[in-house]
């Protein structure tokens, strides 16, 4: 069994219970995110690496004639985000524990079609194969979906020690700055695969990216 079920249960056993809490101080522009989401009447959605559901149960809030997916290496961040989504009474989001680099919208959620839009938020910087990570979302994709990230950027626009600092503490929760993932969205759409958008906010601090699958 691939041990990342693991790795990733281990980490959030308890910190599931205070994940929202806590994050919403620092895992900042999420909700620039789900701004920025052109989300359209009978939609399917995904989100890789959904943690406790809280992009979700917003998403579904806002968006009740829409389909929303998720997935997680956990199935301790699932079972939170399972009872998250039952206590506000959604009834269109759908959970599965699954690989960011193996799901299938067929295999993993029984669709007959790809996704419209895929995003990561947050989860991109904790997936050592990121790459293989961002070729199966656009794999599962349709032609024209959307892909998007939010995650931690440079951090160019605040002071070094400010970087250093947040490098070295999000180490210890084996988050790091995916320095070569915009190189490879240009890379991308070089090869005419998308358009890439992005933009950075907080002085260099998150990153929101819009990749536009051809
Ligand atoms: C920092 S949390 C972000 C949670 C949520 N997206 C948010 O914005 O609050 C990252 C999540 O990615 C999940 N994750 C890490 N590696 C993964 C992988 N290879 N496949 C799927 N999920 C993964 C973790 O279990 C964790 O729940």
């Amino acid at each position: 069994m691939n041990d990342t079920f693991e790795k990733m249960d281990k980490m959030y056993r308890y910190q599931r219970y205070f994940y929202d809490l806590t994050r919403k101080y620092y895992l900042l522009g999420r909700d620039r995110l789900i701004d920025e989401m052109a989300i359209k009447s009978g939609d399917n959605i995904l989100e890789i690496g959904c943690g406790t559901g809280r992009n979700l149960a917003i998403l579904a809030k806002k968006y009740p004639e829409s389909n929303f997916f998720g997935l997680d290496a956990s199935a301790a961040m699932i079972e939170t985000a399972e009872g998250k989504i039952k206590s506000k009474s959604l009834s269109n989001v759908f959970l599965k524990v699954a690989l960011a680099d193996k799901f299938a919208f067929d295999a993993t959620f029984g669709l007959t079609d790809k996704f419209d839009a895929v995003f990561f938020s947050y989860s991109i910087s904790m997936i050592p194969p990121w790459r293989e990570s961002v070729d199966n979302a656009l794999e599962n994709l349709r032609s024209g979906g959307v892909l998007y990230f939010v995650d931690f950027y440079d951090q160019n626009g605040l002071p070094p020690w400010f970087g250093k600092m947040l490098t070295a503490w999000l180490r210890m929760f084996h988050v790091k700055y995916p320095a070569d993932l915009i190189p490879y969205l240009r890379i991308l759409e070089a090869q005419n695969a998308g358009k890439l958008t992005l933009f950075s906010f907080f002085k260099g601090y998150s990153f929101v990216a819009k990749f536009e699958k051809s």
